[in-house]
């Protein structure tokens, strides 16, 4: 094939267009608050960084990977998490795992680490599985030709693993109303409003978004609920028991049921949504390209048959993986992460001020010019072994780097590449053409107005 020929053939899913130059002060507030990916000029995608000053506050867009791996491992001391990322984050997840800082955060993290284990991981696949094919099952009553928005299917899948797995049933949770809860918070105060901007005391965000509140009182006694049966009752060894157990080497502190309900709702909310619009985004692109469905097809017959998918098959699904790390490569859940430049310092051989505002665009660091092929091409065959070893570890950062990476990172992939290979072999699913793919972000990223999709049943 000629190159030209290549790349005629290469599909390229829709994509933000960046403005040209930096948006003037007042649009680029309105849409760093309405969309912040669709604020970020041109530069950002091309340059190694892009530094910028407003009114005095420094910030600085880091897409080198040298720079940011100072920023995420090296230096990461002198990066803290930002206190724009606390004021969208705090009034939920308070001093949970997300949130916390140095000391706090360390414990939390050692008490939470032993259920992310690879062995706990593999024992809850089949429960993945499981749900996998309960939504099947739930498809085939609805129809060959149903619709259906994937991105709601993906989210109950999700949540009940999550509930599943982690908190052991979550007996007494209400799915649908929690579900719709935390869309309500993410679309209020999950995002930048105002009241950050001019920096108003926190409880004016609050204030300021009803539903958002609504939503947040309704999640937080939800799982209050739930601590106060699990204290009552004996322990079952999940993720709540190692929580319930941890002690603060350092102060001997335990978690009070607080600190408890704050971590609860940081995996909740951490460990559901993500995967969805991981699976989202990957049915999504595999619904538009069809020889990556069909090979995907071939691929999970090829490794189980028709057997059900087990931690050993998804070892081997070693395409399907790929189509999922191509997806959270072009799509990635989480498209912004941010620090504040504590002291002053070098990343990536440039100095950074103390109180530089520090943005991780990764949704642009993933579609770099400089260390992308074809960078806003759908191409799984980019994440083959090869090509993997020659690219910088900090150019892709779907789960974040350094010591405040993903802790469940490992889940996340265990689950999407078992639910994607039970989802290709039981059901074809096709992207409605006329609907208008538009990513948005309300801390994740999500696509606007949901993914319907049309459901093909194949013949049994
Ligand atoms: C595709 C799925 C997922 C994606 C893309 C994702 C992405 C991320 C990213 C980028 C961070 C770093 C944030 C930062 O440094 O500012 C993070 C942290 C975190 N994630 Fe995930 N995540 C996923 C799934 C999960 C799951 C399944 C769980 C739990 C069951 C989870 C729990 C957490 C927690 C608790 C943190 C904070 C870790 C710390 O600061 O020590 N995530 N995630």
């Amino acid at each position: 094939m000629t190159e030209a020929q290549e790349n005629q053939a290469l599909f390229v899913p829709p994509a933000v267009t960046p403005p040209e130059a930096p948006l003037p002060y007042f649009r680029a507030l309105w849409t760093l608050m309405d969309n912040p990916i669709e604020a970020w000029p041109r530069a950002v995608y091309e340059q190694p960084f892009f530094a910028r000053e407003n009114n005095g506050q420094r910030f600085l867009y880091a897409t080198d990977p040298a720079m940011l791996k100072d920023i995420l491992l090296d230096k990461v001391e002198a990066f803290p998490k930002d206190w724009m990322f606390e004021r969208v984050t705090k009034p939920a997840l308070g001093e949970g795992l997300l949130t916390a800082r140095g000391a706090h955060w360390r414990w939390q993290r050692r008490a939470a680490a032993p259920a992310f284990r690879p062995e706990p991981i593999a024992a809850m696949t089949p429960t993945m599985v499981k749900a996998a094919e309960s939504a099947l099952a739930r498809w085939r009553e609805r129809g060959d030709g149903a619709r259906l928005d994937i991105a709601t299917e993906m989210t109950a899948i999700t949540f009940d693993v999550i509930l599943e797995t982690m908190l052991s049933g979550g007996e007494g949770i209400d799915v649908r109303a929690a579900t719709q809860k935390i869309t309500d918070y993410l679309e209020t105060l999950g995002r930048v409003t105002p009241a950050d901007l001019m920096q108003w005391p926190l409880w004016t965000r609050v204030a300021l978004a009803p539903r958002g509140s609504r939503a947040l009182v309704y999640l937080k006694a939800m799982v209050d609920r739930m601590i106060a049966r699990r204290r009552r009752e004996a322990a079952r060894g999940d993720l709540v028991d190692l929580l319930m157990a941890a002690e603060d080497p350092e102060s001997g502190r335990r978690m009070d049921d607080g600190l408890l309900r704050d971590n609860l709702l940081t995996f909740i909310g951490a460990g559901h949504e993500t995967t969805a619009l991981a699976l989202t985004w990957s049915l999504y692109l595999v619904g538009r390209h069809a020889p990556t469905a069909a090979r995907l097809r071939e691929e999970v017959a090829a490794v189980a048959g028709e057997a059900t998918i087990t931690p050993e098959h998804v070892e081997r699904l070693t395409f399907t993986r790929t189509v999922v790390q191509e997806a959270m490569r072009l799509y990635p859940s989480l498209p912004i992460m941010s620090r504040m430049c504590g002291t002053d310092t070098v990343a990536g051989g440039h100095p950074v001020k103390a109180g530089t505002f520090i943005f991780i665009p990764i949704y642009a660091l993933h579609r770099h010019r400089r260390l992308w092929r074809d960078p806003d091409a759908f191409d799984p065959s980019r994440f083959g072994p090869e090509e993997s070893a020659e690219r910088p570890r900090f150019a892709y950062l779907p789960f974040g780097g350094g010591p405040r990476v993903c802790i469940g990172q490992g889940f996340a992939m265990m689950e999407a590449v078992a639910v994607l290979a039970t989802l290709v072999r039981g059901a074809v699913l096709e992207p409605d053409p006329g609907h208008r793919i538009r990513p948005l972000v309300r801390v994740s990223m999500r696509p606007q107005g949901g993914m319907p999709m049309t459901l093909r049943l194949p013949r049994a």
